[in-house]
């Protein structure tokens, strides 16, 4: 039964009206918007990693720019979706501490690691192109601090997998040797792409009452398919394979079929037990605890300004 309040907040998110943040709100509204940007920024954070190791060893000044700028990015868009999540009362110190005790999750894709430079090549084609499937329709979420950060993030995201692609035609047109480590990262990193969507809906304990609130517009299968029917023409277009024998053209549905996702690897990954999640940590609570000596005089001289100002 719902109250007369929670009736109107349906009605305007209904209506498309966007939420703001002084609006009343039912409290799990709230939590689930906490959860998703939380766990959204964190994987962005997180994310810097992978390509992160290897802005040292780009195969030229130009590619070193293009991804030095990426990561910059990524860490941009942590910060905002930070900022779009304290709209809602939790602090960043508290989204951090949440994150670095394990408590807060982040995407599993940035539990896998990057091993040679055609990763960089797959990250930015398949895996900022998932990214990209999946925050296109939260620029219309219900709730506007999110959903206007994210405009920018998806502009952004669209030259991440730009830049990706690119290199992938380099290679994908370079020595056979090239080509086969191309081949190999498109191996490595597909089925981890797909299971960035989340569970198949029948899995998926969040979904139903996200969708009703606006928050997701698109379920985690539909969004997975569409990533599907996206990249096998990319991959052709590289003279790549796709490593998925069951990956057939379903002309009645319109869509490409495709084989079944080994799930149990997914969970695995997201209870914290993939092949880099440990590390990944370990990594950001060092740089964590790197930087204290600079949030301590950022806090010192915002401090001192106060006191000036006051006389
Ligand atoms: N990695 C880790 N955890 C995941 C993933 C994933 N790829 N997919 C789903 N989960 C978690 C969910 O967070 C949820 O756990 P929780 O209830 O403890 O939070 C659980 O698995 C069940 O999944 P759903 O019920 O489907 O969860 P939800 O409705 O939140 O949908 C989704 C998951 C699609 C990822 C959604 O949260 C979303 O759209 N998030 C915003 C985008 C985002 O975070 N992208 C990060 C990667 S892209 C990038 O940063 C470049």
């Amino acid at each position: 039964e719902m109250s007369r309040e929670e009736r109107e907040f349906q009605g305007r998110i209904d209506r498309g009206v966007k939420i703001e943040a002084r609006d009343w709100m039912p409290e799990a509204y709230r939590k689930t918007l906490v959860r998703q940007i939380s766990q959204h920024a964190h994987s962005e954070i997180v994310g810097q990693l992978p390509e992160g190791n290897w802005i040292t060893r780009a195969p030229s000044l130009k590619r070193k720019a293009i991804l030095l700028a990426k990561v910059q990015d990524e860490a941009g868009h942590g910060l905002y979706l930070y900022s779009a999540a304290e709209t809602l009362g939790t602090s960043r110190d508290q989204m951090i501490d949440d994150l670095h005790s394990g408590k807060a999750k982040y995407s599993s894709i940035f539990n896998y690691p990057a091993l040679t430079w055609a990763d960089m090549g797959a990250i930015g084609w398949l895996v900022d192109g998932s990214a990209i499937i999946n925050q296109v329709p939260l620029c219309r979420c219900s709730y506007g601090p999110y959903a206007r950060a994210m405009v920018r993030v998806c502009k952004e995201e669209s030259f991440h997998q730009r830049q990706g692609y690119d290199i992938m035609i380099a290679l994908a047109k370079g020595t056979p040797e090239q080509k086969a480590m191309a081949q190999d990262a498109l191996n490595r990193w597909w089925w981890p792409s797909l299971m960035m969507f989340g569970p198949s809906d029948s899995e998926s304990v969040n979904s139903a009452q996200s969708a009703q609130w606006g928050i997701k517009l698109f379920s985690n299968d539909e969004l997975r398919q569409k990533m599907v029917d996206q990249s096998v023409p990319q991959a052709e277009f590289l003279g790549l394979t796709i490593p998925d024998p069951e990956l057939k053209w379903n002309a009645e549905r319109g869509h490409y079929d495709f084989g079944p996702i080994d799930w149990e690897e997914f969970y695995n990954v997201v209870k914290g037990h993939g092949p880099c999640n440990r590390d990944r940590l370990k990594t950001r609570i060092k740089a964590h605890e790197d930087g204290a000596w600079f949030r301590e005089a950022l806090i010192a001289h915002s401090e001192k300004k106060a006191q000036q100002a006051a006389g």
